[in-house]
């Protein structure tokens, strides 16, 4: 039963340290909202390394990307005072939930996730690992098992979440009220920012060319000259026409995401001036944000001592959420305790 006291409502994320540095998408779809819900939930945020490891990796380039990933979250602003953050594989109750809740998912449903097939596409599904495509129940006890109210996602892992709400109640329907149904977050300005080369596809780290995607860990030099450079529209006109103007679109959304500012009022500041004047003025934004991004990021990279203390902190303050939970699923499960346990 979720706790019976009352208690914050909880948010949990994570976002996988796949690539050398998260990118700006995964900053205003997903870091952004993290940060600003960490001051009403009881927030979990967290690397998912065991996710990392459904595609060809190399180990020391992940222990390598799982620093720079917690780096990232903590210069991006979660604040390891009020949030947990932590790595997936500190946690063994994610692995450890992720096995029951195979046993009510269908291979069917499973196989309708798009994330898979899209993924598996590029390499072939044959060639595809049974992690890649057992993924998403992962991602469900991710959720699960911090009996999570709201989870905050760019528009590519809806279907990820409404999984988990599918298996949650499924769960509960056949063993009694154990988790939670938990909502997705998705705040549907940022939910998708394209890549600035090829603005009808989401901007991705695994995107072949990087000259459309800004690494948050790019120079002020490298952000500013993939933002001048970004592919736009025929015409002149600078309007927020997502279908007609796409690739202006997309500038106006991070323009905006960046300022705080409403996409109408930014249109009207550069209302009668060209494609061009718009692209320096957000060229010389993201540079400076992505500089100062930067530099937060290799300060707290310089001192692993301190994330590796705050990492276990967090997973601490994890797992005392996590262990009962899982006691829970399995006894809701018809699984023995072993003796001396309760
Ligand atoms: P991942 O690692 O691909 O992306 C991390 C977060 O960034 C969002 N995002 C974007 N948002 C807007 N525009 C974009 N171009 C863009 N690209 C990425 C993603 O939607 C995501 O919110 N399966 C997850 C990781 C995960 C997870 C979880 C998330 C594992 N367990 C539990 C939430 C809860 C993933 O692959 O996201």
């Amino acid at each position: 039963m979720p706790d019976a006291s009352p208690r914050r409502p909880r948010v949990l994320s994570g976002a996988q340290p796949t690539a050398d540095s998260y990118h700006l998408g995964n900053y205003f779809g997903a870091f952004k909202q993290w940060v600003a819900l960490q001051d009403d939930f009881e927030a979990f945020y967290f690397v998912p390394d065991l996710h990392a490891i459904t595609v060809e990796y190399d180990p020391a380039l992940l222990r390598e990307r799982t620093y720079v990933a917690a780096a990232q979250m903590l210069a991006a602003g979660v604040d390891p005072d009020r949030s947990a953050l932590f790595v997936q594989s500190h946690v063994p109750e994610h692995a450890q939930l992720a096995w029951v809740l195979g046993g009510v998912t269908g291979f069917g449903e499973a196989s309708r996730m798009t994330q898979f097939k899209d993924k598996s596409a590029k390499g072939g599904q044959d060639s595809s690992s049974v992690g890649l495509f057992t993924y998403p129940i992962l991602m469900a006890a991710d959720i699960l098992v911090y009996q999570a109210d709201r989870v905050p996602v760019g528009e590519d892992q809806r279907q990820h979440v409404e999984l988990t709400r599918n298996l949650a109640q499924r769960f509960n329907h056949r063993f009694g009220e154990t988790f939670t149904v938990p909502e997705a977050h998705i705040v549907k300005a940022t939910a998708k920012i394209y890549d600035l080369q090829d603005p009808t596809a989401k901007m991705s780290g695994s995107n072949a060319s990087h000259a459309g995607v800004v690494d948050l860990t790019d120079t002020a030099k490298q952000a500013a000259k993939k933002v001048r450079s970004a592919v736009t529209d025929s015409g002149t006109e600078i309007r927020f026409d997502p279908q007609e103007k796409p690739g202006i679109a997309n500038l106006l959304t991070i323009f905006s995401a960046l300022t705080d500012r409403p996409v109408d009022d930014v249109v009207a500041e550069f209302e009668g001036q060209q494609y061009g004047h718009l692209k320096v003025a957000l060229g010389e934004l993201v540079g400076d944000f992505v500089q100062s991004f930067g530099d937060r990021t290799r300060e707290l990279l310089d001192d692993k001592g301190e994330l590796d203390r705050v990492l276990a902190q967090g997973a601490e303050q994890a797992r005392s959420v996590a262990v009962p939970t899982l006691e829970l699923v399995y006894e809701r499960s018809g699984f023995v305790a072993p003796a001396g346990s309760r």
